[in-house]
């Protein structure tokens, strides 16, 4: 089927189990920032997919690896065997990431990341003689992943939803959330009674039962792209500290350079016990993910880590993991994310033009735009409207993939968009984004008026 010349395939057709709710954009290749579609149709991709493409598509030395190592040796359990690839790229990762993280768990995805992480966090507790921590605090508004266990940390409303019987009960307290804040604080009267909720909670449940904190440091997919306010992660490291409890950085999203440091939670100073990484590893080109743990976590271990999987260190995709990271560095592209994120969030500022534009936020190469029906009362739209979905299918027109999302609110209310392109993104790609993006806002405006 065609809509407006762009080719879909209604998934109901074919033998997939579909996820989504409609027909899906044939797409068949991809070079750079752009992706074509079936019938030749060019987008700029202004989200790296589901912000994950960092380094954007048709790398060359990616595939190179990938293949060399498909040749020599496609797969070799990790449980009994070691390949080369696999510990270089474990050396490589643990070079990438903040000086006291060493030791690196492979794992599928962000999903498998953060759960590895959780379940390291609990037996570290357990090597220590301390076996009755075994809960993890998180965060309303949140985003771990969708196996049970991250599903179980996730404070994103919607997707618990269906599975809530099944949920593990981990506690969750409130986001840092500056533009609705759940304390009702300006920055002016802001005193981080969002960070000081952790201790509040962990008081609660008795440190005695508390295994780790997790957070991502700038919220993705549920919030639309929300930086923690400056001093929040140095009072979640000191408390903590205080009671006992590990920190996971969920960087999942925000790492490999997407916010202009390596890892978002250098812009705050604090380095985490254990850091849950995918996405940009091995920027799509392969599944793979990792929970790196700092040497303090390791040492405690006296027996070996029980968990694993199948694919756990896969070399074929180590191997991409390692090439990636090397075209990330060789490219300088954590620097040139800074300085096109400071040239994306500038130009984003144009859509303010617009009364449905609540808030332009981000950092780096990460924005998000959250979207009003009254910017004065921050009123949401009526979740009928599905201003997020209007806002994706008019840049669809306009030839832009950007990243939607709803539930901005509260898990059910709001809806926001995620900008955040490849970071070899150069200064007129961005403009062209932001322009195609305010043509595309502007004709939602005019059918919202309609
Ligand atoms: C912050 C964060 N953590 C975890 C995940 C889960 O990753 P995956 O979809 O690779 O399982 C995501 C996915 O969007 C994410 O954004």
């Amino acid at each position: 089927m065609a809509v407006d010349g762009k080719p879909f395939l209604d998934p109901v057709e074919t033998r997939l189990f579909s996820r989504g709710s409609g027909p899906l954009l044939k797409l068949v290749r991809g070079e750079g920032i752009y992706v074509w579609d079936e019938a030749g149709n060019r987008y700029i991709d202004g989200s790296s997919g589901p912000i994950c493409v960092n380094i954007g598509y048709g790398v060359r030395e990616v595939w190179d690896a990938a293949l060399k190592q498909l040749e020599r040796l496609p797969f070799a359990h990790s449980f009994h065997h070691a390949v080369e690839v696999v510990v270089k790229c474990a050396e490589k990762l643990a070079e990438f990431t903040p000086p006291s993280l060493t030791r690196v768990f492979f794992c599928c995805g962000g999903s498998e990341a953060t759960e590895s992480a959780a379940k390291m966090a609990r037996q570290y507790h357990l090597e220590r003689g301390e076996g009755s921590r075994y809960k993890v605090i998180a965060r309303w508004q949140s985003y771990h992943g969708n196996t049970l266990g991250a599903l179980s940390m996730s404070g994103n409303i919607q997707r618990r939803r269906l599975y809530t019987p099944m949920l593990l009960d981990f506690p969750h307290i409130p986001p840092a959330y500056c533009y609705r804040c759940w304390f009702g604080k300006t920055p002016e009267s802001c005193d981080l009674e969002c960070a000081w909720a952790l201790e509040t909670a962990i008081k609660a449940v008795g440190p005695e039962y508390v295994s780790a904190f997790i957070a991502e440091p700038v919220v993705g997919a549920t919030l639309g792209t929300v930086p923690a306010p400056e001093d929040y992660f140095k009072i979640i490291r000191e408390i903590c500290d205080r009671y006992g409890v590990l920190f996971i950085a969920d960087e999942v999203m925000t790492g490999f350079g997407r916010t202009g440091r390596r890892f978002a939670l250098e812009h705050y100073g604090v380095e985490p016990d254990i850091m849950a990484v995918a996405k940009g590893l091995s920027s799509g080109y392969i599944p793979l993910g990792a929970a790196v743990a700092s040497e303090r976590v390791y040492e405690a271990f006296k027996s070996p880590f029980f968990h694993g999987h199948t694919y756990t260190g896969h070399p074929v995709a180590c191997a991409v993991g390692l090439a990636v990271m090397e075209y990330i560095e060789r490219h300088n592209l954590v620097e040139r994310a800074a300085e096109m994120g400071r040239h994306l969030l500038r130009r984003l500022q144009d859509l303010y033009d617009y009364g449905i534009v609540g808030d332009v936020r981000g950092l780096g190469l990460f924005a998000g735009i959250e979207f009003v029906a009254d910017r004065e009362s921050k009123k949401p739209f009526p979740p009928e409207k599905r201003v997020h979905q209007r806002v994706y299918e008019a840049c669809l027109r306009n030839g832009l993939l950007i990243y939607p999302g709803s539930g901005t609110v509260d898990g059910v209310r709001g809806d926001h968009i995620q900008v955040a392109p490849p970071l070899i993104v150069g200064h007129g790609e961005v403009d062209e984004i932001v322009d195609r993006l305010y043509k595309s806002i502007g004709e939602v405006k005019r059918e919202l008026r309609g």
